[in-house]
């Protein structure tokens, strides 16, 4: 039986995921039933890197989201108009959705889940997060039967590499995002690696799978790592630590959940600290099974191709097994596979930042006269925040540096405490805050 898909979008991810589908030996038997129907695209005269019949490349998209004979579309055309469009209208028509887009699905999940629900269509989203790490299905399947308690990832290439090189070759944050996009490892517009948001757009999604609950992603805070510099880096490495971006959804009191993204000073010895390059690594914590890291290629044309194409063979196997999808129409969310599909008709309870405890590294940069030190103690013991060092590490300039660790303390307490201090005359500026795990 032969599976007809419309491809949206032939980019990097789009021309991989043709790649796979036109050299078949070797993979998966059930991609035998797949077929190109069409494959939508902007410019229609740009070169490609794979060949396909003139007559299956259209700009017309609406056009391949409506065609009757399509069961699936594959959404890797990036951004959040048209893909949320396409994507809605292409499951009003019945069609089964694979996307790669993180932005849109963290955004408009429910909007989009509980179309599909509706529709009796599934909408897979691996490639959304660890581009060739397979960590949707396993979250949603043998995961699942733990009870997570916490999720830690490595889930921006771009940002790991940056880090990653800073740390080796010492560098400056700023140099090193130019070197990176000259080599075309950043895109041109960084911002959203960066500023940690193409991050949090991923664990977003992974925390809903982990705890069952859709996740406001307005509520996510998201911190990047452009205020980072080489000093912070290089302390980080005298205390036996690398700095990461770190993604972290995890359970606290009260069934609530925490989801951030932010910089953070990580143990060298911590699973996740030799996860360099733009390499990808999910950390997942749950009982009874305790630790378990997903560790490979988080972006790429291939890594996240093969994401696509294990979304598309889930698929063929539903599609030609009973119920049909008439069945499904008529009786959604009980025929739903209930693997595949989503299941969470509620969101999760959310944990503000200020409500949890952290570990923090500050660097001030301050006058050179006497009394400093004594001040900063003096205005963080004020707010009960315990400092376990405090040392004036040296100058910049004619500015001193006086690095400050703290004991594990309330957000809400030290952000109250850096709010005093920032007044102090003595004070030039509080160059890096980072969160110690
Ligand atoms: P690209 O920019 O390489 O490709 C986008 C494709 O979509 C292009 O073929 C472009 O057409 C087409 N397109 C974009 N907008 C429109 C439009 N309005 N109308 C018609 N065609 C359009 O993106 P990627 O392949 O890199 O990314 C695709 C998705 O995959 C994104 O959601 C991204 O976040 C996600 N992803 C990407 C990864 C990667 O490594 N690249 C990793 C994991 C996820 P044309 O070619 O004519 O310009
Ligand atoms: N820009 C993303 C990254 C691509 O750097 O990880 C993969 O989603």
């Amino acid at each position: 039986m032969v599976v007809k898909i419309g491809i949206l979008g032939l980019g990097t991810v789009g021309t991989g995921t043709v790649q796979i589908l036109q050299d078949l030996v070797g993979r998966h038997h059930l991609l035998q039933a797949i077929e190109i129907q069409r494959v939508g695209v902007r410019s229609i005269d740009k070169p490609r890197a794979v060949e396909l019949h003139p007559d299956l490349v259209t700009t017309d998209l609406h056009s391949i989201v409506t065609d009757p004979e399509i069961e699936i579309i594959v959404e890797v055309l990036g951004g959040i108009e048209p893909a949320r469009s396409l994507i809605l209208t292409a499951i009003e028509h019945g069609k089964h959705i694979v996307t790669a887009n993180k932005a849109v699905i963290a955004r408009f999940g429910d909007e989009i889940f509980t179309a599909a629900n509706q529709a009796g269509v599934y909408v897979m989203l691996e490639a959304a997060v660890g581009g060739g790490i397979p960590v949707i299905q396993p979250l949603k399947q043998s995961l699942g039967v733990n009870r997570i308690q916490r999720v830690t990832g490595i889930i921006n290439g771009t940002t790991n590499y940056i880090l990653t090189r800073m740390t080796v070759e010492g560098g400056e944050f700023a140099d090193i995002l130019a070197d990176a996009q000259k080599l075309g490892y950043a895109e041109a517009d960084p911002t959203a690696d960066v500023d940690g948001l193409d991050a949090g757009d991923k664990i977003a999604i992974l925390a809903s799978l982990a705890f069952g609950g859709r996740i406001k992603r307005d509520n996510v805070n998201c911190e990047g790592i452009s205020k980072i510099g080489a000093a912070d880096i290089a302390y980080a490495d005298k205390l036996n630590f690398v700095i990461k971006l770190l993604a972290i959804a995890e359970r606290v009191e009260d069934g609530a959940v925490s989801v951030r993204v932010h910089p953070t000073f990580v143990p060298k010895d911590y699973p996740l600290a030799t996860v360099n390059g733009v390499y990808n690594a999910i950390l997942i914590e749950g009982e009874p099974l305790g630790q378990v890291m997903l560790f490979g290629p988080g972006a790429g044309a291939g890594a996240t191709a093969s994401a696509v194409v294990s979304d598309l063979v889930a698929l063929v196997g539903v599609i030609q097994s009973k119920p049909s999808r008439e069945d499904v129409v008529n009786s959604p969310n009980t025929a739903l596979h209930p693997l595949l599909s989503c299941s969470h008709d509620r969101y999760s309870p959310m944990a503000p930042l200020s409500s949890l405890r952290s570990s923090f590294y500050v660097r001030f940069s301050c006058m050179d006269v006497p009394g400093v030190i004594g001040e900063l103690g003096t205005c963080f013991g004020s707010h009960h925040v315990s400092i376990e060092s405090i040392v004036q590490t040296g100058f910049q300039g004619d500015r001193a540096e006086i690095v400050v660790v703290t004991h594990d303390v309330s957000e809400s307490d030290f952000s109250s405490a850096l709010a005093e201090i920032k007044q102090l005359d003595a004070i030039a500026s509080i160059p890096s805050i980072i969160r110690v795990l």
